[in-house]
């Protein structure tokens, strides 16, 4: 684990020639809103910073606290409006982001939705989305591989090139390869215990959406090998969505312990977000590669890919979990297998969500 007092350092080195564009899908509030305020105050506002999510008023009081820049013109700072839930509204973001950026140099995405502490309901979206998976997987998927060419034009200027998404890394938590939208799971919840008991389709989708995230972050850093992909967790943090611990009224003194013990062992999101900006920041953007994180920006593990890997080459590898390309990573919980029946799922379930 880095002490404070380096990953403090290292942030400070951070000095780039070029203005960094960073787009922090969840900076109105939260780890995400620290990293982007981190990331303003670390540039002195020499930074082009793109804020997603839905509370425009947080955005802009968020942006005005940005340190001015000489060159207001350059780095004009902006917020976009988006429920990160649909998938439609996603695309249409990523959509008009193509067309008005030039490059990406840090695609952050923190955002966990207000359901990120329901665990006594599993709903769906009005896509038919599992709601949990909507947000702490498929929207993710959906603005890595939207804004992919952004992020590779940066990393073909010789500039940092890097996604991150904010989730919950390093626990090894393996994908599942049976009922990869929890129908099944959501049909067998009992009805007559609705909102007393936790809800065990909804405990999958929180954590089946850590696991995604190993498979996301694995798959598309093996198709573009030049560029950082990085899944961390970010420990506990007192933030407003990650503050309430309800799991219903049988267990509600239960989830009152959790919470104070939580206030007890968590970091403000400030101090947190220095740490992961650390993660952001600190890696070789002439490398490339895929980043296991825990909450201190620790690598957990980590692979650089070969650009010639043939797959054939480790086909009796495939189906062993923590293994990717035959090379074991600790606290990652893919195989080779899972993964590709994983994007495979979300592609299909992507095309008939998006026609
Ligand atoms: N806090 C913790 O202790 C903790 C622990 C473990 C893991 N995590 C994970 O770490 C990540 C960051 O944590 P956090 O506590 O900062 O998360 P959070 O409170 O869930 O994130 C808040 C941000 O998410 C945005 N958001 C929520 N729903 C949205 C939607 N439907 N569409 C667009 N944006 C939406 C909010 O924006 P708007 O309100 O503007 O929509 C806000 O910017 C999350 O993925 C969380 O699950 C957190």
């Amino acid at each position: 684990m880095s002490s404070l007092a380096a990953v403090e350092a290292s942030n400070a080195s951070f000095a780039p020639s070029y203005v960094p564009v960073a787009v922090i899908v969840g900076g109105t509030s939260g780890v995400g809103q620290a990293m982007a305020e981190a990331l303003a105050h670390q540039t002195n506002g020499r930074a082009r910073i793109v804020i997603i999510g839905r509370n425009g008023r947080a955005a802009a009081r968020i942006i005005a606290g940005f340190p001015k820049p000489k060159d207001e013109e350059e780095v004009k700072h902006e917020f976009v409006q988006c429920d990160a839930s649909s998938m439609k509204s996603v695309r249409a973001v990523c959509d008009d982001l193509l067309v008005r950026l030039k490059r990406i140099n840090f695609l952050v995405i923190t955002a966990g939705g207000p359901a990120a502490n329901s665990l006594v309901e599993s709903t769906v979206t009005s896509e038919g989305l599992d709601a949990h998976l909507a947000m702490r997987y498929f929207m993710r998927y959906l603005f890595t591989k939207s804004l992919l060419p952004l992020l590779v034009r940066a990393q073909e200027l010789g500039q940092h090139a890097h996604v991150m998404s904010v989730l919950g890394a390093g626990h090894g938590v393996t994908i599942a390869t049976t009922d990869l939208g929890l129908h099944k799971a959501r049909s067998r919840s009992f009805r007559l215990l609705k909102g007393v008991v936790p809800s065990i389709a909804a405990l999958k989708g929180m954590i089946r959406g850590v696991a995604y995230n190993d498979g996301l972050v694995a798959h598309f850093a093996s198709k573009h090998p030049q560029l950082t992909f990085t899944h961390i967790h970010p420990g506990q943090v007192l933030t407003e969505g990650g503050s309430d611990m309800w799991i219903g009224w049988l267990l509600a003194p239960l989830g009152w312990v959790l919470g104070y013990v939580k206030r007890w062992i968590s970091l403000t999101q400030d101090d947190r977000a220095k740490y992961m900006l650390y993660a952001l920041l600190s890696p070789d953007p002439t490398q490339g590669g895929l980043y296991i994180r825990g909450e201190y920006g620790d690598v957990v593990s980590s692979h650089v890919f070969d650009a010639d890997f043939d797959p054939a080459s480790t086909s009796t590898t495939a189906d062993k979990y923590g293994v990717l390309h035959g090379v074991p990573l600790k606290g990652y919980g893919g195989s080779d297998a899972s993964v590709k029946g994983l994007v495979e799922y979300t592609e299909g379930v992507l095309a008939e969500v998006l026609g």
